[in-house]
């Protein structure tokens, strides 16, 4: 294990937030982060306890006083398979986007929709990652992980994962119990393209009328995919930022109605005002749009803003921001959400404090 007293977790968050942690331990193996707990050497080590990934779906609200871990079991392989099923096997630390590349690249279908997503695959099966029409929870077959309680490696079939919107038993129940060390998806052979989210199908076929001589691959939908996320959302190796800050709210039909009345008086009786389905009398609302209607697009105050394409993306605009700084414009713009719309707006992006304890 590598252990760093006094570590700066600049880097390590995509944000870009200048703090630090006590102790920072670091191991390439799932066979070493077992041994490490179950010969107790943790007991020694500066608490809380806090694993991450990428750290790009964090906001560290201060210094942390414990123990950040870090994960850098980096494979994938490809399993024996049925019936056009490929299972591929990835450690938790592999950059995510290695994982959809190396699936496209083989012709492999599953994994393109989820294409720039940034962080790795360990916190992609904590976090349900999901765009463009596509969840992790609809390629996984089974998460790897160690149970910190009774040091033993355990496989947790996908159906009891608990997996929902961004949400997992990983972040709730089960919070801290369990650190993933590897997660068999389940790809296909067989073209199996996803493309009813917003103009995903158009540009494919747009993409694909190009260049006939490709057709619709893997790779094409992911060149698509691509195109689209750079051309929305800010590059955190530029503009430091954790991807949509907030939640979509589901809120009851009643409520969504408010919204559209609001929208068609602004707008005109034609709009079409946008919103997702949710099931049993629930809407899904973008918060972007919630968030752009507050007026808030482009807005700055010192060093954070709301990104200009992407209301829903809080960017640490000079890379000086404070952590003050972010919550102080998440909590403006949460209120003005309320205020006008009568919709609490949840983060999406965990906050970590020094009160987190995560193991
Ligand atoms: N919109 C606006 N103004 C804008 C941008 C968007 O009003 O400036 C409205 C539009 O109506 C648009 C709708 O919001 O149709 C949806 O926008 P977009 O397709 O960009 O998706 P999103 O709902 O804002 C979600 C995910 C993203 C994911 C995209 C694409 C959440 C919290 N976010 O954003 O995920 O990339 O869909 O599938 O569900 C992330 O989780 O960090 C993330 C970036």
């Amino acid at each position: 294990m590598e252990i760093l007293h006094h570590y700066s977790l600049k880097d390590r968050n995509t944000f870009g937030m200048d703090v630090s942690c006590a102790c920072f331990v670091g191991y390439e193996s799932e066979e070493e982060l077992a041994g490490f707990f179950s010969s107790g050497k943790q007991s020694g080590l500066p608490k809380p306890f806090l694993h991450i990934g990428g750290g790009s779906n964090l906001l560290f609200t201060g210094d942390f006083p414990g123990t950040v871990f870090h994960s850098g079991i980096r494979y994938i392989r490809e399993l024996p398979g049925q019936d056009g099923r490929v299972p591929v096997v990835v450690g938790a630390g592999t950059l995510w986007d290695d994982v959809c590349k190396w699936c496209a690249e083989k012709g492999l279908w599953g994994t393109e929709n989820l294409s720039g997503i940034p962080g790795e695959a360990g916190a992609a099966a904590v976090q349900n990652i999901g765009a463009y029409g596509v969840e992790f929870q609809d390629i996984v077959r089974e998460i790897r992980c160690l149970d910190v309680v009774t040091c033993s490696i355990k496989t947790i079939r996908k159906e009891d994962c608990r997996y929902g919107y961004r949400d997992s038993m990983f972040k709730q129940g089960a919070k801290g119990r369990y650190i993933v060390t590897s997660v068999v998806l389940e790809v296909s052979r067989d073209a199996g393209p996803r493309l009813e989210y917003g103009h995903v199908r158009a540009a494919v076929e747009k993409a694909s009328a190009d260049a006939p001589e490709t057709g619709i691959s893997p790779l094409s939908v992911r060149n698509v995919i691509l195109e689209i996320r750079n051309s929305k959302l800010p590059d955190p190796a530029v503009t430091g930022n954790a991807g949509s800050f907030f939640k979509n709210p589901v809120v009851p039909r009643s409520v969504y109605a408010k919204v559209e009345n609001y929208a068609l008086s602004k707008y005109g009786p034609d709009y079409n005002m946008p919103h997702f389905d949710a099931g049993s009398g629930f809407v899904k609302i973008p918060a972007a749009w919630l968030i752009e209607n507050c007026g808030w697009k482009g807005y700055r105050e010192g060093n954070a803003g709301v990104y200009e394409r992407q209301p829903l993306v809080l960017v640490n605009l000079t890379g000086k921001a404070s952590p003050e700084e972010i919550i102080a414009l998440e909590k403006k713009i949460t209120a003005s959400v309320s205020d006008i719309f009568g919709i609490v707006l949840e983060p999406e992006v965990e906050h970590i404090g020094p009160e987190k304890q995560i193991l």
